[in-house]
C-alpha cells in the first residue's frame, strides 16, 4: 500500500532525558531545569478550582493574564503573545519569518529548540563561537551575511549557565542590521541579580526588532502546563498572531500562571534556595575535581576531564541510582553533564551518590 508522502523534514530531534530510562527507576529528576520548590501553592489552588470548568474553551487571547503580565512588568498588553510554552513562540517566529536558505545565527552551545524550528523551515544554521562557554557577541556579528534573518540567544544561556552583560547585548543590537530579528530568551532571568546584567525585556521593550521570550516553566514551576509568552513591537506581534493557533494556551495554564505571577514571596524563596545551593554545589564539585562554571542559574554544567571516569558512565551510574541528569552529547559538549539544582534532600543525595561513583 502506498502511504501519503510527507514533506522532506531535516531537523535535529529533541530527546527528552526521561525517555532514556524506565520512568519508574527515576526518583530524582535533575535534567530539565525545572523549579526546585515547584509551583506556588496559590497557583495550585487556582488550578484545582479551574479543573471544575474544563469543559469550557480558554479565552483565545488570554486577556486577563496579559493584563496581569503588563501590570507586573509595566509593559503594553497589546504587544504580548502567549504560547504553549515559550517553545511555541520560537516556532511561531520561525514559521512566520524564515524561508528556505535564510540563515539563522545561534551561539555554539545554545538551546536546541531554536535550531529545530529553524531547520524545519529550511534555514541554514550558523554557529557563533563562545569563549569559556560564554556567548561572544563579536563572533555573532562576524557571522552576519545578507542572508541572515534571525539571531537567537538565551541570556543567561542554557546549557552553559553563563550570561553576557547588558552592555554587550545592547552592542549586539546596535551593530546588527535592522532587518535581522534578535530573539532574546529570558527563560532564567529571575535567578540573576548581578549589576552588569539586565533582562532582555528591560533592555529592549522599546525596540521594534527584538522579540523577548519568557516562560512559566522554570522559576514558576509550571512546566507541565506549557505556558510562556513573547513581547515585541506591534508589527512583529501582529505577524505572529496571524499564525497563532486558536486556544493554544489551556484554561488551567492561564489561571495558574496569573496566580503564580502575583505570588512574589514564593519566587523569592526559590531564588534564595537556588543561590544558596548553587554556592554549595560549586564548592562540592570543585572538591571532587569536577570542573564547572560559577553560575547563578538553577543548573550547572559539569566537566569530567579531571576525574578518572567519563561523563557517559557517570550519567549511567546516576541513572541506575535513580537520579536523572542531562547528557550533553546532543549539544556537542564533550565529557560533560548538566545538572539542575533540586530540593535540598535531592541535592544532598546527588552529592553523596557522585562521591560514591567517583570514590572520593
Ligand atoms: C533557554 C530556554 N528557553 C526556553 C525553554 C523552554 O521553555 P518552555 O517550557 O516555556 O517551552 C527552555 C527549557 O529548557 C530553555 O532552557
Amino acid at each position: 500500500m502506498r502511504l501519503p508522502k510527507p514533506k522532506k523534514i531535516i531537523a535535529p530531534r529533541y530527546v527528552a532525558g526521561l525517555s532514556l530510562f524506565k520512568r519508574k527507576m527515576i526518583k530524582i529528576k535533575l535534567s530539565a531545569n525545572e523549579s526546585a520548590l515547584g509551583p506556588s501553592p496559590k497557583a495550585i489552588k487556582e488550578y484545582n478550582s479551574v479543573s471544575k470548568s474544563v469543559k469550557r474553551y480558554p479565552d483565545t487571547n488570554g486577556t486577563s493574564l496579559k493584563k496581569v503580565i503588563a501590570n507586573k512588568f509595566k509593559i503594553d498588553k497589546n504587544r504580548i503573545i502567549l504560547g504553549s510554552g515559550s517553545d511555541q513562540i520560537f516556532e511561531l517566529v520561525c514559521n512566520a519569518f524564515i524561508k528556505k536558505n535564510d540563515e539563522v545565527i545561534v551561539p555554539k552551545y545554545s538551546f536546541i529548540i531554536y535550531r529545530i524550528y529553524s531547520k524545519i523551515n529550511g534555514a541554514k544554521i550558523i554557529f557563533a563561537k563562545e569563549k569559556n562557554f560564554t556567548i561572544l557577541v563579536k563572533d555573532i556579528l562576524s557571522k552576519v551575511t545578507r542572508k541572515t534573518k534571525v539571531v537567537f540567544l538565551a541570556n543567561p544561556n542554557n546549557p552553559t549557565g553563563t550570561y553576557i552583560s547588558k552592555k554587550e547585548l545592547l552592542y549586539l543590537r546596535k551593530n546588527l542590521r535592522s532587518d535581522i530579528l534578535l530573539v532574546v530568551d529570558d527563560a532564567y532571568f529571575e535567578y540573576l541579580k548581578e549589576k552588569d546584567y539586565s533582562s532582555g525585556l528591560k533592555l529592549f521593550s522599546r525596540h521594534k526588532n527584538v522579540l523577548v521570550t519568557r516562560t512559566f516553566s522554570k522559576i514558576y514551576g509550571l512546566a507541565g502546563l506549557r505556558i510562556g509568552w513573547g513581547y515585541s513591537s506591534k508589527e512583529i506581534i501582529n505577524t505572529l498572531k496571524l499564525i497563532k493557533p486558536p486556544f493554544n494556551v489551556s484554561r488551567p495554564a492561564l489561571f495558574a500562571a496569573s496566580a503564580s505571577i502575583k505570588d512574589v514571596g514564593w519566587l523569592k524563596k526559590e531564588v534564595n534556595h537556588i543561590r544558596k545551593w548553587n554556592k554549595i554545589l560549586y564548592k562540592k564539585f570543585k572538591e571532587m575535581k569536577i570542573a564547572t562554571n560559577e553560575t547563578k542559574t538553577n543548573f550547572l554544567l559539569l566537566n569530567f576531564d579531571r576525574v578518572n571516569i567519563s561523563s557517559r558512565k557517570v550519567f549511567q551510574k546516576l541513572g541506575d541510582a535513580g537520579i536523572l541528569v542531562r547528557a550533553m552529547n546532543v549539544y556537542g559538549i564533550k565529557n560533560s553533564l548538566r545538572i539542575t539544582i533540586g530540593k535540598s534532600k535531592e541535592n544532598k543525595k546527588l552529592i553523596s551518590t557522585l562521591g560514591k561513583i567517583l570514590n572520593v
